[in-house]
């Protein structure tokens, strides 16, 4: 096919040469977005004189038929177009003829570019967000459902304070939140429109950028014309945004995977999000989780990609920034994927609640308790820790846990003991009795689901 850059040229691109500057092969996803932000163009190029009306009808009637025909099939991408923008040019030309040539007035392929790709990550960070609430929805549900399961909370994976089910879970509820305010934030930030920059430095035309940017539903233009063709910072916040999701949805899995081992057993994850093993007929493996945990790596790659790809460019358009698009929509597909499994593995894991109590039975997670309960008597909580601790000792000597020393036993450590330290360390009052705000303790996690239910408003 012939360039249409070619009139300077005295030889043709070299094969290899066109197929690796070739990005039609995946920048033809933005089919839609370089359509609609050609036919505001032509629409604004006309109300400014540029093109008569006529000439905006037949531009406009030629992309919605290429439009029609690439969505249902009749049209095919040609692999040898050197990206969207030649193609859908080219193609609009073979259409209507020589109006087709004027689609390109007051326009350069390094705003059209940069216009395509913010239209269409607006667009995919809108299915992120709504992808991300409905996991929040999914995870309060299992919240709300285990507000009475008793679990080990942990620090270093070391069995430390007794929690709630709902309250772990509701952690995850607020990180997923911020995650979306994240995206929200981002979207704010690069709704503006590169539109109208040109090549980088305006143009001759009398052109009214602020009308194409209303129509496409920007905030406004970007106002610097050398800045609205080599920003890219809406592609790392967005990356960057992304990575932090699959850090928590790896987090998130990485749970999944040792609550539903033999060792934790606190969940069983639904049959439909777990495969089974070649050769050991009794495994029933957490893959969802493990490739959500391993596919974060590649995310933060695909950062790493475009940052590093930035670093050492000047301004303005370098065709090194042809190489955005690929890390970016391998990032977001790669969220959109995962998200997708993830959603309902959550909303079919069945936690099991007497596992968890069980396990919050051993590890003197109730110590901190008996230790509280030494300082409310009126002894310095320093000391009281220090007792609690000998106590533990020589449980961990004879055997037995707290809840089985006998008062006998405990007076010999501090004769403040009572008969009523046993209803003080048992698990149920643990979790009652913490009563401070974003708490473990029961009307705290209300407070929490509430909250969450009103962020989903
Ligand atoms: N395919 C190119 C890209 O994705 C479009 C912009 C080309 N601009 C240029 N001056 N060669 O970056």
């Amino acid at each position: 096919m012939d360039k249409m850059w070619a009139g300077r040229f005295e030889k043709a691109l070299d094969k290899q040469a066109d197929d690796f500057n070739s990005s039609i092969h995946f920048d033809k996803k933005m089919y839609k977005e370089d359509i609609k932000g050609s036919i505001e163009h032509a629409l604004m190029l006309s109300s400014v004189g540029i093109i008569t009306k006529e000439e905006y009808l037949q531009i406009a009637d030629g992309l919605n038929s290429i439009l029609e025909d690439l969505n249902s099939g009749a049209l095919i991408f040609d692999e040898n177009a050197e990206d969207i923008h030649m193609f859908n040019e080219a193609e609009l030309t073979k259409r209507i003829g020589d109006t087709g040539k004027k689609l390109h007035t007051a326009r350069s392929r390094n705003d059209q570019v940069a216009l395509d790709l913010r239209l269409y990550m607006r667009n995919q960070a809108n299915d992120i967000i709504a992808l991300l609430k409905e996991l929040i929805k999914v995870t309060k549900e299992k919240a709300e459902e285990n507000q009475d399961a008793i679990m080990p909370g942990y620090t270093h994976l070391q069995r430390a304070q007794p929690i709630t089910f709902a309250h772990h879970l509701l952690a995850y509820c607020m990180m997923l939140m911020r995650d979306v305010t994240r995206l929200e934030d981002a979207l704010k930030r690069m709704n503006y429109s590169p539109l109208g920059s040109c090549a980088l430095a305006g143009t001759t035309y009398p052109t009214d950028r602020n009308m194409v940017a209303k129509n496409l539903g920007f905030d406004g233009v970007c106002m610097n014309s050398i800045d609205g063709v080599s920003d890219r910072d809406y592609c790392i916040e967005l990356e960057s945004a992304f990575a932090t999701i699959m850090m928590h949805l790896s987090r998130f899995s990485e749970e999944i995977i040792l609550w539903s081992s033999w060792e934790f057993k606190f969940v069983e994850l639904d049959d439909s999000y777990t495969t089974g093993s070649s050769i050991m007929p009794q495994k029933k493996n957490p893959d969802m989780a493990e490739l959500v945990r391993g596919k974060t790596g590649r995310v933060y790659g695909d950062l790493m990609a475009t940052l590093t790809m930035l670093k050492g460019i000047p301004l303005a358009y370098n065709k090194d920034m042809q190489e955005d698009k690929e890390a970016i929509f391998d990032a977001t597909e790669t969220v959109i994927k995962c998200l997708g499994v993830f959603i309902p593995m959550i909303k079919t894991m069945t936690p099991i609640k007497e596992n968890m109590y069980n396990a919050a039975g051993k590890g003197f997670i109730n110590a901190t308790d008996l230790a509280d309960y030494l300082t409310k008597k009126g002894m310095p909580f320093r000391s009281a820790y220090k007792i609690v601790g000998t106590i533990v000792g020589e449980c961990i000597k004879k055997n037995i846990t707290l809840e089985q020393m006998t008062l006998e036993e405990y007076k010999a450590h501090s004769d403040i003991f009572e008969n009523d330290l046993y209803s003080e360390i048992s698990l149920e009052s643990c979790v009652a009795k913490r009563i401070s705000k974003g708490s473990t303790g029961y009307a705290s996690v209300k407070e929490q689901l509430e909250y969450v239910a009103e962020f989903l408003k």
